[in-house]
């Protein structure tokens, strides 16, 4: 391929085939941003996001063109063409404009033997329009199984939770109350020109009305606010923080939960913060940092306690479980490609197993939070029927809460095309003996 730049679509046709070999976005799309210069790379970005988020619709519609499937070592020309596809179906960008940079990312990826496929099939679609999706899969541009076990779970609803799941998520950011007051940030941001109004049930959020990048947002840097989903907001509600606690977040990186917590309560004894991940734990600490707050930090399998912990119990719990995600699809449309429906059984092994250790460690009559951004049942309110049959003592507290559903178990709320994430808590309390 020599030396020579890439063309933008070679690039982005990498990245997709990195993830269909099972990468997430967050892992191959920063070295690809790289590789183009900063004015480009927001394009690129698009281009990568979009064509996962429509990948099944896309995907659907390439295999009908095809008389049979590319080669194994041609496979990048499958992702090429998609990501041309997407720009046909769902940009404005110009058709010669896309026919003709195409054709030539093609040779740039050292396939000059394809570009008159690659034209063809892309002058056809040009042509011809796009088809009538043939399945549910290719019509809400999700993989079969999610469709099924979506109609299966939420009947009434399935269809509302897949077209949100190809929404544009908000930008939503959370006011630190160490600093500011909603109201008051409000104000910062119509100086600023940003317009923004409140979120309907995070008491702290923000909704900004189109995103920015977040150096336009007053005092970012200096820790005024941080960028996170209302309904990961929603945990500090839950939590019932007060002066003197020992709090544990037992699966806390990127950090945005912990220093929620801080933030809601200035007086905490202290706050535990674990994660398995070496990779993960240093955002903690950024984010720590950047909002001026302390917590006590541990890279640890937190299930594993006889390994992090020192012996004292905990007065509230935060477990945010790792999940499918399936509730954030619209932030990680890669999730589409990358999840399996095996994946989820062994999840919900190790929900059930973290939520046993962490039992064993909180105090009585303290307090456990549960939650997930999953939308699967299997995974949220039957975790939590599991663990109460078994618990016997634990008991279930119903949240003061306007927002989601009560699913007898918890609560469920489904992703909101104008709001918030899906997301599901549940609230556990240890009686006194
Ligand atoms: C849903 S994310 C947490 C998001 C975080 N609470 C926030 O709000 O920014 C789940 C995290 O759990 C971590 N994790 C997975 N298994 C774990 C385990 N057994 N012990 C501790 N952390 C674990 C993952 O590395 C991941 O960072």
């Amino acid at each position: 391929m020599g030396d020579h730049p890439q063309p933008m679509r070679a690039i982005a046709a990498g990245v997709m085939l990195a993830v269909e070999n099972g990468q997430s976005l967050s892992q191959c799309l920063p070295p690809a941003l790289n590789r183009l210069p900063p004015n480009e790379r927001p394009e690129l970005q698009a281009l990568c996001y979009g064509t996962c988020r429509w990948f099944h619709r896309l995907d659907s519609e390439l295999n009908g063109r095809l008389k049979k499937p590319l080669r194994k070592p041609d496979r990048i020309v499958h992702h090429l063409m998609l990501v041309a596809l997407f720009q046909l179906r769902f940009s404005q960008q110009a058709t010669y404009a896309v026919l003709n940079e195409t054709v030539e990312a093609c040779r740039a990826l050292d396939k000059p033997h394809l570009t008159g496929l690659v034209n063809g099939v892309l002058r056809a679609a040009e042509r011809e329009g796009a088809p009538e999706p043939a399945t549910d899969a290719a019509r809400f541009s999700h993989p079969v199984w999610m469709v099924e076990k979506l109609r299966h779970n939420w009947p009434e609803d399935w269809q509302r939770i897949l077209e949100a799941n190809n929404a544009q998520a908000p930008m939503t950011l959370r006011v630190n109350a160490l600093r500011f007051n909603r109201d008051q940030y409000l104000g910062l941001l119509q100086e600023a020109g940003i317009e923004a109004g409140p979120t309907q049930f995070a008491p702290h959020g923000i909704q900004l009305a189109s995103p920015v990048p977040v150096e336009r947002l007053p005092w970012f840097a200096d820790g005024a606010v941080s960028v996170q989903d209302e309904a990961a907001q929603l945990c500090t509600t839950l939590l019932d923080l007060a002066p003197g606690q020992r709090v544990l977040d037992a699966c806390a990186a990127p950090g945005g939960k912990t220093c929620a917590i801080l933030e809601s309560c200035a007086e905490l004894a202290e706050v535990v913060a674990i994660d398995e991940s070496a990779d993960r734990l240093p955002r903690v600490q950024e984010n720590l940092d950047r909002l001026d707050l302390v917590a006590t930090l541990k890279q640890a399998d937190a299930a594993a306690i006889e390994q992090w912990w020192d012996g004292e119990v905990f007065d509230r719990i935060l477990l945010d479980v790792p999940c499918s995600a399936s509730g954030v699809i619209r932030r990680h449309p890669d999730i589409k490609l990358l999840r399996r429906e095996s994946d989820i059984v062994p999840l919900a092994a190790i929900q059930l197993g973290l939520l046993d250790a962490m039992w064993s460690i909180l105090k009585p009559g303290g307090r456990l939070v549960y939650a997930t951004c999953s939308v699967f049942p299997q995974e949220n309110h039957r975790i939590i029927q599991r663990f109460c049959k078994q618990q016997t003592d634990a008991i279930l507290v119903e949240p003061d809460a306007q927002w989601g559903r009560d699913m007898g178990a918890g609560r469920q709320l489904l992703p909101d095309p104008f709001s918030h994430d899906g997301f599901f808590y549940a609230v556990l309390e240890k009686p006194e003996p």
